[in-house]
């Protein structure tokens, strides 16, 4: 008999339900005698011991939905070895309920924040194997998280309503992408879009960069531009700011893209307008490829499971789904590289990216 928890933590993204269809799918077909429990709510769950029973019904239908059907929530990794308000130790706590579980694995689905906290339970002793989620893709030992691909496709559409009224009114928009610290998705939605300047925190911008850009495309007779910003962007001048003067600077913008508007509003006269697609990145169903890795990371963690193979995370590297040691993934983030061929390329199309 084995009791398997299953976990979601951090923000969610489209695919969470496939892959854990994909772990429950693999585990109820090659075990005899397997129960699942869905610890609600993330780590909180784990930590103030909420969890439901799962049956092979649970898990059916849910290939196309998105969110997560055992909820999640965001518990900063800094936090976990801090008492919380009560005084309670939730390291302690979280073994505790592993404990008095009977469970014999944690499978739990998360980005950086969520692989920081697993590494710490694996290394109290607790079984554990994780599965790569993020819309942002900037998790490292994988090339591919589930959810960017979703994403992508949302960002994208985006841009691409953007095109027509961008044309008909020959405006310069400014599409807003998430991606958190890393410009994964603008680079891929502002390829795929065919944004006009994509400015990513990987490589800071110059302004000036930025207005020439858009002049140029003024001069050469193109009546509007699209630049694909993302929510990290930063400039080569801010930079040098301290956090706390860059706090200060943003105060006066609701994000990055409402200063950058206002500085080539100011530098052109253009007319500027400027679109935040926001959590609807997040939102809707899972595209097929991601359901096809997701169902790929699942089957493999269930194998995983069944071997007692634990302390990995499944990862998706050159085509291939492979078990990754979670103390190499933990903490470390996976950034886009400026000299990597896809900024070449797209720079070679006359993609600007601001350096
Ligand atoms: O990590 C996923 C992500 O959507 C980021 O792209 C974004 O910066 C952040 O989460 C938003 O977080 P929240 O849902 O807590 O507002």
């Amino acid at each position: 008999m084995k009791r398997i928890g299953f976990l979601t933590s951090g923000g969610d993204c489209q695919s969470l339900n496939a892959t854990m269809r994909g772990v429950a799918k693999t585990l109820y077909e090659n075990l005899e005698d397997v129960e699942i429990i869905g610890i609600l709510d993330g780590y909180k769950g784990l930590i103030y011991g909420n969890y439901v029973k799962l049956t092979p019904k649970d898990f059916s239908g849910i290939l196309t939905e998105g969110g997560t059907i055992i909820g999640t929530s965001r518990q900063p990794f800094k936090l976990m070895r801090e008492p919380d308000e009560n005084g309670m130790d939730k390291v302690k706590a979280m073994k505790n309920n592993y404990t008095k579980w009977k469970l014999d694995c944690l499978v739990i689905l998360g980005g950086n924040g969520t692989h920081k906290t697993a590494n710490l339970l694996r290394e109290e002793g607790l079984n554990v194997v994780t599965l790569p989620k993020t819309i942002d893709n900037d998790l490292y030992g994988t090339d591919m998280t589930f959810g960017f691909q979703s994403a992508v496709n949302i960002a994208t559409a985006a841009i691409d309503n953007i095109h027509t009224t961008a044309a008909s009114h020959g405006r310069v928009f400014i599409v807003e992408v998430m991606g958190h610290s890393v410009g994964w998705l603008t680079l891929h939605a502002g390829i795929a879009g065919g944004a006009d300047i994509v400015l990513i925190p990987e490589i800071p911008y110059d302004i000036d960069k930025v207005v020439e850009a858009i002049n140029k495309r003024t001069d050469q007779g193109k009546k509007f531009s699209i630049l694909a910003v993302a929510e990290g962007a930063i400039s080569k001048d801010d930079l040098e700011l301290s956090k706390k003067e860059m706090k200060k600077k943003m105060k006066m913008y609701p994000s990055v893209s409402y200063m950058i508007g206002a500085q080539i509003e100011e530098r052109t006269g253009q007319e500027i307008r400027i679109t935040v697609p926001g959590h609807t990145q997040r939102g809707g169903i899972p595209c097929p490829y991601d359901r096809v890795i997701s169902s790929q990371l699942g089957a493999a963690a269930g194998k995983l499971i069944i071997e007692e193979k634990y302390g990995y995370m499944v990862g998706f590297k050159n085509s291939e789904i492979v078990p990754v040691p979670l103390e190499d993934v933990a903490g470390k983030i996976k950034a886009v590289d400026p000299n990597s061929s896809i900024i070449k390329q797209a720079k070679s199309l006359g993609i600007c990216f601001g350096d």
